[in-house]
């Protein structure tokens, strides 16, 4: 059974009606806003010169555990930016850490799980997943210190990272192109591929659960690679257990599923029963909406290519108002990038970009 999205629950959290009626959760509810709300993924990253400044003094690690510089962070580029959301700033991998893999990031060459996880043994030994849970308490405090210094109407999006793309990391050692380790571990062992799924699973629902205890008011699951599987290896791999995490994420929160070049996997990410389908860049946001099942289904975000952030604001605002008309006015979407801010992109252009999404109206709609 798929979870019920909440559009058809009431404000079970009672939350107060400045976030229950804020146009970001109104949309993910599929409910009618009077403009498009819209934030960024990375929003808060290497692109800001305030956020490079912190960078300076801390490592990205040391940063992530640092709850008063987290909270620091989110809430600068949140009102920075005037964005209509704020995600807490954390990294999907952190998980992997709690789970007891040693993880750096080499200055250039992104994560690095030091010991990468090759066989069953090693998914058999990884922590439990309340200890895990309880070595992440840090997301916590970061998330109340950010809730109460971000303005009374602004959401906060808690995240983690999905099974599958936690996996790739963890079995590639780092990032990947071809995810060859990950698909061999899955092929050759695929009871073992099937027990680091459920141990990412039941580390991951306590994890959103207690984000969402202390405060964020929905949820990004980010299945940022998943996209390199067939259709037919998604279902038999992975399906099932992004279900059950979306399943266990409580209920009247408002979850994301988010991935990309999932065009082949949109209709299955509506299935699992989220709220809000993240489109990519590389599908036509009313063509993915229609494999999701419609406005009638469920609400999507996206979908405006990073890359255009770096081109003239002509240029960018022509293609931002392409993604805001394919929507044809239907409530339901959240205007995003296809994926997240580029480092070498120019903050004006980020702000300049939130401001036209804010300021547009469908001249369709009355
Ligand atoms: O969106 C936000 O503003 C919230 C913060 C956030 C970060 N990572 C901060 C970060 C979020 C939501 C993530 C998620 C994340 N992390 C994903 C899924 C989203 C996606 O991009 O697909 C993935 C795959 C990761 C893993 C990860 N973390 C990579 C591959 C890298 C290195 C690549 C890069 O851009 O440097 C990171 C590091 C990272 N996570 C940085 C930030 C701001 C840069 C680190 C630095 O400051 O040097």
């Amino acid at each position: 059974m798929a979870r019920t999205r909440i559009r058809s629950g009431g404000n079970p959290l009672n939350l107060t009606a400045a976030l229950w009626d804020s146009v970001f959760l109104r949309a993910c509810r599929g409910e009618r806003t009077p403009y498009t709300p819209v934030w960024l993924m990375r929003q808060a990253g290497r692109y800001m010169p305030e956020y490079r400044a912190v960078r300076e003094r801390h490592g990205f690690l040391d940063l992530c555990k640092r709850p008063e510089l987290c909270a620091e962070v989110t809430v600068h580029a949140r009102n920075w930016l005037g964005v209509d959301a704020a995600i807490i700033f954390s990294d999907i991998l952190v998980v992997l850490e709690a789970l007891g893999l040693p993880l750096r990031y080499d200055t250039g060459d992104g994560p690095v799980l030091g010991r990468p996880l090759r066989d069953a043994a090693a998914v058999a030994a990884l922590r439990a997943p309340d200890d895990a849970v309880a070595a992440l308490a840090f997301v916590e405090e970061a998330i109340r210190q950010t809730v109460r210094a971000l303005p009374a109407g602004i959401p906060l999006i808690g995240f983690c990272g999905a099974p599958f793309t936690l996996a790739s990391y963890a079995i590639e050692g780092g990032g990947s192109r071809q995810f060859t380790a990950t698909k061999s571990f899955m092929y050759h062992q695929p009871v073992a591929w099937a027990q680091l799924m459920a141990r990412l699973v039941d580390t991951l629902i306590p994890y959103l659960n207690r984000q969402i205890a202390a405060g964020a008011t929905a949820v990004q699951i980010f299945d940022s690679w998943v996209g390199a599987l067939t259709r037919a290896d998604y279902r038999t791999f992975v399906a099932a257990h992004l279900a059950r995490l979306v399943d266990g994420v409580t209920a009247g929160v408002p979850v994301i599923v988010f991935g990309t070049g999932t065009s082949h996997l949109l209709a299955d990410f509506a299935a699992t029963g989220c709220d809000v389908v993240g489109i990519d860049s590389t599908t036509d946001l009313g063509e993915g909406w229609s494999r999701c099942g419609g406005a009638a289904n469920v609400a999507v975000q996206g979908n405006l290519d990073p890359c255009l952030l770096l081109a003239p604001r002509e240029r960018l605002l022509a293609e931002a108002r392409s993604v805001l008309a394919a929507s044809l006015g239907r409530p339901g979407h959240v205007f995003n990038l296809g994926h997240g801010v580029f480092k070498d992109t120019d903050p004006a252009q980020a702000k300049a970009l939130v401001e036209f999404v804010q300021g547009y109206r469908h001249p369709m709609v009355d």
